[in-house]
C-alpha cells in the first residue's frame, strides 16, 4: 500500500511543516519577502512622478500594468494570497506564543527589542487598513474626489491635495518603514541567516531599505502639498 500513500506524502509533509513553528516562520518570511519586493517595485514606479514627462510616464506604466488582464489578475491573486497567508500565519504564531506562556510576566524585563519590533502588531493592522483605503482611493477611485481612469498622475496630484488623505498616507508610510525595519531583519533570522558576523550588515540593510521605501513614498504627498509636484494641474 506504500504506492497509494506516496502521492499524498509530499502534501502531508508540507502540511506537517506548516503546522510546526519553524514552518510557520518560513511562511511569514517568504510571504514577507514577496511583499517587500512588491513595495520596492511599486515605489520605483511611483517615483516616476519626478520625471519631466511624469504624466506620460505614469500613464505608460499604468497601461503596461493593465495590458494583460490575465497577468494583472495573476499578480493580484498572488499578492493577496501572500498578504492573507502572512497575516493568518502571524496570528497563529502569536497564539502559539501566548499558549506557551499562559501567565503574563509579573514584571516585564526589556530584552533586545527595538521600537520597530515592539510595534509590529500596531504597524501591521494600520497597513491592512491603509491598503483597503489605498485601493478604493487610487485603483477603483471610490473614495477619490476627482478620479480619472488610467491617469495616475492626475489621480495622485488631485488625491494628495486633500490634506487629510495625505496625512493618512504619511502616517501609513511611516508605519511601513517601522514594519519593514523589523520585518526584513527578522525575515533573515527566520530562514537561518543569523550568524553574528552578519548581524550589523543585516540590520543596516533592513533599516536602509525601510527608510528608502518609506521616505521615497512619503515625499510624493509632501511634494504635492508643497506645490512642487502638479503645478501644471489646476
Ligand atoms: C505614497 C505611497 C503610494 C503611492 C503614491 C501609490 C500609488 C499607487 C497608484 C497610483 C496605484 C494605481 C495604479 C494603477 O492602477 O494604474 C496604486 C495601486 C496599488 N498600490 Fe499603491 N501607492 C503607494 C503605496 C502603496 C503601498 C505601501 C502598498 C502596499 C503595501 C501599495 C499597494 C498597492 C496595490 C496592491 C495596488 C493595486 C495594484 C492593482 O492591482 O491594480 N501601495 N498605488
Amino acid at each position: 500500500m506504500a504506492t497509494a500513500a506516496a502521492p499524498n506524502s509530499k502534501l502531508q509533509q508540507s502540511l506537517a511543516l506548516y503546522q510546526s513553528t519553524i514552518g510557520k516562520k518560513y511562511v511569514v518570511a517568504i510571504t514577507g519577502a514577496v511583499l517587500f519586493a512588491f513595495t520596492i517595485g511599486h515605489m520605483l514606479g511611483n517615483l516616476q512622478i519626478y520625471l519631466p514627462n511624469a504624466e506620460e510616464a505614469l500613464m505608460v506604466y499604468a497601461k503596461l500594468l493593465h495590458a494583460s488582464a490575465e497577468l494583472l489578475w495573476a499578480i493580484r491573486i498572488a499578492l493577496l494570497g501572500c498578504f492573507v497567508l502572512h497575516v493568518v500565519t502571524i496570528a497563529q504564531l502569536y497564539n502559539v506564543n501566548r499558549a506557551a506562556r499562559p501567565q503574563a510576566y509579573i514584571k516585564k524585563t526589556p530584552t533586545i527589542s527595538t521600537y520597530a519590533s515592539r510595534t509590529m502588531y500596531l504597524s501591521g493592522p494600520i497597513l491592512f487598513f491603509f491598503v483597503l483605503y489605498h485601493l478604493s482611493h487610487l485603483t477603483t477611485g471610490a473614495t477619490h474626489p476627482n478620479f480619472v481612469e488610467m491617469n495616475p498622475y492626475h489621480n495622485l496630484v488631485m488625491g494628495f491635495r486633500q490634506p487629510l488623505s495625505s496625512l493618512f498616507y504619511i502616517i501609513a508610510m511611516s508605519m511601513l518603514g517601522l514594519h519593514l525595519t523589523h520585518g526584513v531583519w527578522s525575515m533573515f533570522q527566520s530562514v537561518g541567516f543569523n550568524h553574528p558576523r552578519y548581524t550589523h550588515a543585516l540590520r543596516t540593510f533592513a533599516t536602509t531599505a525601510a527608510a528608502v521605501i518609506s521616505l521615497g513614498n512619503i515625499s510624493i504627498p509632501v511634494c504635492v502639498l508643497l506645490g512642487i509636484i502638479g503645478k501644471d494641474l489646476v
